[in-house]
C-alpha cells in the first residue's frame, strides 16, 4: 500500500511581535481564508498576551492557535514563565519549544527541550520541536550530526506522528532572507525522517510531520513546500501580515 503523506501544515511563529492592533491581521486572514479549499492545516502562533484574542477570532474559522515555548512543570514559583497546562486553557493546541531562538537566549540545551515536549504532551497539546544547525556547523559539514543529535535529544517521552511535529530551521536561515536550498532541505529532512523511523518506529516515523522554517516568503514557499519529506513550514517575518502568510498557504491550494 502506499505511503499516505502527512497532512500538511503552515504555521506562524509571531515571535515576540504584535499588540492588540494586530489582530487585524488576523481578522483579514479568517475572511480571506473563508471558502478557500485547504490542502493544509493553519495556525498562528501569536505571543501569550493574545492569545486568547487571537483564540476568538478564529474559533469559528479553521485557524488553529499555538504558544510559544513553555516551562517543562505544570505550575510553581517560575515568575514570568508559563506552563503548557496554561497555554491548553487558553485555547492552544500546540507549542513550539526548542526554537533556536530559546537555545541561543535562553541556553536550552536538548534535555531542556525534551522537558518542555513533554510537557506539552502532558498537557494535552502538540509539540512543535525545533532543530536547526548553525552557519558554522553547517560549514564545517556537523550538519547531520547536529541534527541527529537535537533530534534524538530533544523528542518528548511519548512522541507519535499525532502529539509531535518537528520544525527543521537552519539558524543561519531565520530573519536573513537566506533560505536553505531545495537539495539542502531535502537532503535534511531525509536525515530527520530516517532518524525518527529509528526513534519511535516506521510507522509513526513515516507519518511525523516535518516542517521547514527559515526565511519562507509567498515567493519561494512553493519550491520549498513541493520538497520530498517537507509537510508544510514555520514562519516567521512573512506570518506578521495577512497577505504575505495566505501567499505560503497557497503552496497548499
Ligand atoms: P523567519 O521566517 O522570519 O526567517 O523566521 C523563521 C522562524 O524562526 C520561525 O520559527
Amino acid at each position: 500500500m502506499a505511503k499516505k503523506t502527512p497532512r500538511a501544515l503552515v504555521a506562524g511563529n509571531w515571535k515576540m511581535n504584535g499588540t492588540k492592533t494586530s489582530l487585524r491581521e488576523v481578522r483579514l486572514l479568517v475572511s480571506m481564508l473563508k471558502g478557500v479549499r485547504l490542502k493544509c492545516d493553519v495556525m498562528i502562533c501569536p505571543p501569550a498576551t493574545l492569545l486568547t484574542k487571537v483564540r476568538d477570532l478564529t474559533r469559528s474559522s479553521r485557524v488553529i492557535t499555538g504558544g510559544q515555548d513553555c516551562h517543562a512543570s505544570e505550575s510553581g514559583a517560575h515568575t514570568g514563565d508559563l506552563s503548557a497546562e496554561m497555554f491548553a486553557d487558553a485555547g492552544a493546541g500546540a507549542v513550539i519549544v526548542g526554537h533556536s531562538e530559546r537555545r541561543a537566549d535562553h541556553g536550552e540545551a536538548n534535555g531542556d527541550v525534551r522537558a518542555k515536549a513533554t510537557a506539552a504532551l502532558r498537557a494535552g497539546l502538540t509539540a512543535i520541536v525545533c532543530v536547526g544547525e548553525t552557519h558554522d556547523e553547517r560549514k564545517s559539514g556537523a550538519t547531520l550530526r547536529v541534527i541527529s543529535a537535537q533530534v534524538k535529544g530533544s523528542l518528548p517521552e511519548g512522541a507519535s506522528a499525532d502529539n509531535t511535529i518537528i520544525a527543521y530551521e537552519p539558524v543561519w536561515a531565520i530573519g536573513t532572507g537566506l533560505t536553505a536550498t531545495a537539495d539542502e532541505v531535502a537532503q535534511v529532512h531525509r536525515h530527520i525522517r530516517k532518524r525518527l523511523s529509528a526513534l519511535v518506529g516506521e510507522e509513526q516515523g513515516s507519518r511525523m510531520r516535518i516542517l521547514y522554517g527559515g526565511s519562507v516568503k509567498p515567493g519561494n514557499a512553493a519550491e520549498l513546500m513541493a520538497v520530498a519529506n517537507v509537510n508544510g513550514a514555520l514562519v516567521g517575518g512573512a506570518s506578521l501580515k495577512a497577505a504575505d502568510f495566505i501567499g505560503i498557504i497557497k503552496a497548499y491550494t
